[in-house]
């Protein structure tokens, strides 16, 4: 049994931020199920939204967000993160952390999707959440414990309801409790729940079924943003290409050189991600290859040396246009938070992709989630160090039940291929509840019951991906309408204002 004042379960920017952050005299320990800086966060490509500009102002990075969200965002956390970005920018610079600038030493400001100004902060020119995570882990090393080949498989929930631990398995097969005064999930998104993805490949959604399962409030879990461009080679997805390559000039033509977001939308090929995302996808439907013409942009290799590589490893021609596909790349929703990460269950909290603050609403504006990570990192960090340090109780009911010898789970390519095709860019009333029921045959509610210590870290991995995908397609199915990343084809429209903000809210045996 190990002891801490904060257990952080996760490695990105928010649990680095919030361990940086904490004070000196706090015990912490960070369990991650691969290493440390194998996640999401490191791949990163744009960069960190900031109004720092000189004709931008937070309330235009606000009115973006609030767009690009379909207005289905929580505006008191939208406010207090657009406000706080060109501080945290500041704070990092001042620490050290390099971002790419002009010969005068000011900050080169990058353009991203549905952004009104240049405003995108980036560094090592395409490779931003590298230049962030190596920042953050040599300021969080030496203050905290790591636990790395570590899958986290249940929370321990004590006789009042109040989270005071989690159950971790290593690499050996050893099992070992953490018990700390306050945990915290910092375990990122879902995306490879889908087959085409921009995410790592630990990303697979445990920390939302961790917190389902253990009786937390879930939110927004239909709203999925699929970015538009990823290299897209004989069928399959083969990394990001971002952004701001569209913001640098890049353009999306068809084989005979036709540009596709003509017409569709103001800002074209800098419309929002998911009408780049739908365009494109129609157009691979029809058997249409889509491509993003970079012909125009100079010294392409230097402003996205990690974009030239991808590509020279995959043996594409960067310097005329590059072959591209949308793919899974964002959650908006997860477990349900205010502004300072605390969930719906005492001593558990929730900060980065893994919670939904409401910042997000329907649709992620690029370049707010390394912000996000940042901006809870650190509020959830005064919030801890200003605290009581009230003693951690050890006492618990094992309320887990063993494992009935025959029940199953779905294979991880067969989550992924029919997450794609009936939970995915284009969703329907059919596809939808195909999926649940699917789903559903896999026994969900004896898993959500179920001790999983006995399985090993694939198996734990294919759980937590029946329960995240299950939450998804539930939600999806109840929201009747399209908004954001969340498009059906049988209600193809947004709804009126009362479900502009209204959240679909999943709680174990309290189904709203
Ligand atoms: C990109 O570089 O296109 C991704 C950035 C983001 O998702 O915010």
């Amino acid at each position: 049994m190990t002891k801490a004042d904060v257990l952080i379960i996760g490695s990105g920017v928010a649990a680095l931020q919030l361990a940086k952050r904490l004070r000196d005299d706090k015990n912490v320990i960070i369990i991650t199920k691969s290493f440390l800086k194998n996640g999401n966060s490191n791949l990163a490509q744009g960069g960190i939204a900031a109004a720092i500009g000189k004709n931008d102002h937070p309330d235009s990075h606000f009115a973006d967000t609030l767009e690009a969200g379909g207005f289905h965002n929580d505006r008191a956390a939208v406010l207090a993160v657009t406000k706080e970005a060109p501080d945290l920018i500041e704070e990092l610079s001042e620490e050290g952390c390099r971002f790419d600038t002009d010969e005068q030493g000011g900050l080169l400001l990058g353009m991203e999707g549905a952004h009104s100004e240049n405003r995108i902060v980036h560094g090592g020119g395409d490779a931003t959440g590298r230049r962030i995570m190596e920042h953050l882990a040599s300021a969080a090393a030496g203050k905290c414990t790591i636990f790395e080949n570590t899958f986290v498989f249940d929370l321990i929930i004590d006789s009042s309801g109040r989270c005071i631990g989690a159950k971790g398995k290593n690499a050996d097969g050893n099992i070992e409790s953490f018990f700390a005064n306050h945990v915290v999930l910092a375990t990122g998104g879902c995306g490879q729940l889908y087959s085409h993805t921009s995410n790592a490949e630990t990303v697979t959604g445990d920390g939302i079924a961790l917190a389902y399962k253990a009786g937390a409030e879930i939110a927004d879990m239909e709203f999925v943003q699929f970015h538009p461009t990823l290299l897209y080679l004989n069928g399959k997805t083969h990394g990001l290409i971002s952004e701001a390559v569209r913001g640098d000039g890049g353009r999306l033509v068809t084989e005979a050189g036709v540009p596709i977001m003509e017409g569709v939308h103001p800002m074209g090929d800098l419309a929002p991600r998911h009408i780049v995302a739908q365009k494109i996808y129609d157009y691979l439907r029809e058997g249409t290859s889509i491509y993003l013409d970079v012909s125009a942009i100079k010294n392409f290799a230097e402003r996205f040396p990690t974009i030239t590589a991808l590509c020279e490893k995959n043996h594409v021609e960067w310097k005329s246009r590059i072959p591209v596909a949308p793919g899974s790349h964002f959650l908006m929703g997860g477990v349900k938070t205010d502004l300072i990460g605390r969930t719906s269950i005492k001593g558990l909290y929730a900060i980065g992709e893994a919670a939904c603050t409401g910042l997000h609403g329907a649709n992620r504006l690029a370049s707010n989630s390394l912000l996000e990570g940042l901006f809870m990192g650190k509020k959830l960090s005064e919030w801890i160090n200003e605290g009581r340090r009230d003693e951690v109780g050890i006492e618990f009911t094992e309320i887990r039940r063993p494992l009935s010898g025959c029940i199953r789970l779905p294979e991880i390519k067969d989550i992924k291929r029919t997450m794609m095709e009936n939970t995915g860019i284009v969703r329907s009333e059919e596809g939808l509840l195909k999926q649940k029921r699917w789903l559903e045959s896999f026994q969900l509610e004896e898993w959500l019951n179920a001790d999983l210590g006995h399985l090993n870290f694939e198996e734990m991995t294919r759980a937590f991906m029946l329960i995240t995908s299950w939450l998804i397609t539930d939600s999806a199915l109840k929201r009747t309408e399209s908004r954001g990343g969340h498009f059906r084809s049988d209600h193809p429209c947004e709804k009126n204002h009362d479900w502009m903000g209204r959240q679909i809210i999943q709680k174990r045996n309290d189904q709203n």
